[in-house]
């Protein structure tokens, strides 16, 4: 009987777990990230320290368990402990001092350490970095400033690999928290402060980011990716994004450049090397700059893929894709709507 208990105990505590097991929401085109899969030293030395503490629970956890069966089969044999102690000593008090001082102590002692270690050696990187990229973030997307090369892009960071690079953090609006599991822990972005922390990816390849402080409406939609290549890729990289927005020359897209103003798309968007002079360009932030948009992988802050398909949903109806984003639908017939898409593929 005692034992059918015990094992339905046992067996709802572990179901508990797998039940309570969450998942990040993602409609991104990427893998899902995590955590344990550490592609960079920041990630590597966090990954080290949940290992080490998760190896401390365990102990702890079996221990417990251990002195819990212990106590029952005691208590089966007809021994109580709860009956006073006929020489008059107190048989309680080692428990206490151990049980409840020395192994907190020495366990809490261990993570404190190790935590004050890893903080140390993950933050004290700055300045080995490489170069500096200045990153807002905005309900609900982030501004990606590359500072030591001159542009700006959304959504998108791309960076060498091997190589440290510094990330400034700050906030448009209210606080948000920039982590990309497999690269580094979480840093806030905070208003009117500046936050700074150093990633580096040992690997090529790309890894998702998320906001990781609820935001708002759209706080699950804040994704974004880092791009880890091969320094000449990145150098090439850099030098496309550089260069001003070619003229559109097809027909399609001169007709779709008129669209961009007419709609009023250049009131909130940047598209450098378009001159207008009409529009006050300082007054141009409310979006993200579409100078280079079709080389991005993705849009809406990582929530689609870039394509064409998507671009047209996304301007036609964004409300229904992420209700609540600053940009209101744009309702365009089904011609301006294609030159539209194919000015925009024109910006590589
Ligand atoms: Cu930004 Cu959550």
């Amino acid at each position: 009987m005692l034992k059918k208990r015990l094992f339905c105990y046992v067996t709802f505590f572990f179901s508990v777990l797998f039940i309570s097991a969450c998942r990040a929401v993602s409609i991104s085109p990427s893998r899902m990230p995590s955590a344990l899969n550490p592609q960079g030293p920041g990630a590597a030395r966090l990954a080290e320290l949940w290992w080490v503490m998760l190896a401390l629970g365990t102990l702890t956890y079996v221990l417990v368990l251990v002195l819990l069966f212990a106590a029952i089969r005691r208590r089966q044999r007809g021994t109580s402990a709860t009956e006073p102690d006929s020489t008059g000593g107190d048989t309680g008090r080692p428990w206490v001092i151990w049980g409840g001082i020395v192994l907190p102590l020495v366990v809490i002692g261990i993570v404190f350490g190790h935590s004050i270690y890893t903080l140390a050696t993950v933050d004290n990187q700055t300045e080995n970095s490489a170069f500096k990229i200045e990153i807002f973030g905005r309900r609900w997307w982030w501004e990606v400033r590359y500072l030591d090369h001159g542009f700006s892009t959304a959504n998108e960071i791309h960076i060498p690999v091997g190589v440290p690079v510094e990330i400034q953090l700050q906030s448009a609006d209210v606080i948000h928290s920039f982590w990309v599991p497999e690269l580094h822990g979480k840093m806030d972005l905070v208003p009117t402060r500046i936050n700074k922390i150093t990633i580096q990816a040992d690997k090529a390849g790309v890894y998702r980011g998320e906001c990781a402080e609820f935001c708002g409406l759209q706080h699950a939609h804040m994704g974004f990716m880092v791009v880890a290549e091969s320094e000449a890729d990145f150098n090439s990289w850099v030098s496309a994004q550089q260069q001003p927005a070619a003229a559109p020359t097809d027909e399609a897209a001169v007709a779709g450049q008129q669209v961009f103003f007419s709609a009023g798309c250049v009131y909130c968007h940047t598209v450098r090397g378009l001159d207008d002079k009409s529009v006050d360009r300082s007054a141009v932030d409310l979006g993200p700059d579409l100078t280079h948009l079709s080389s991005r992988l993705t849009i809406a802050s990582g929530s689609l893929t870039q394509n064409r398909g998507n671009l047209a949903g996304w301007i036609s109806d964004s409300q229904h894709i992420k209700p609540g984003n600053l940009m209101p639908n744009i309702y365009l017939n089904s011609q301006d709507l294609q030159n539209l898409l194919a000015y925009l593929e024109t910006l590589r």
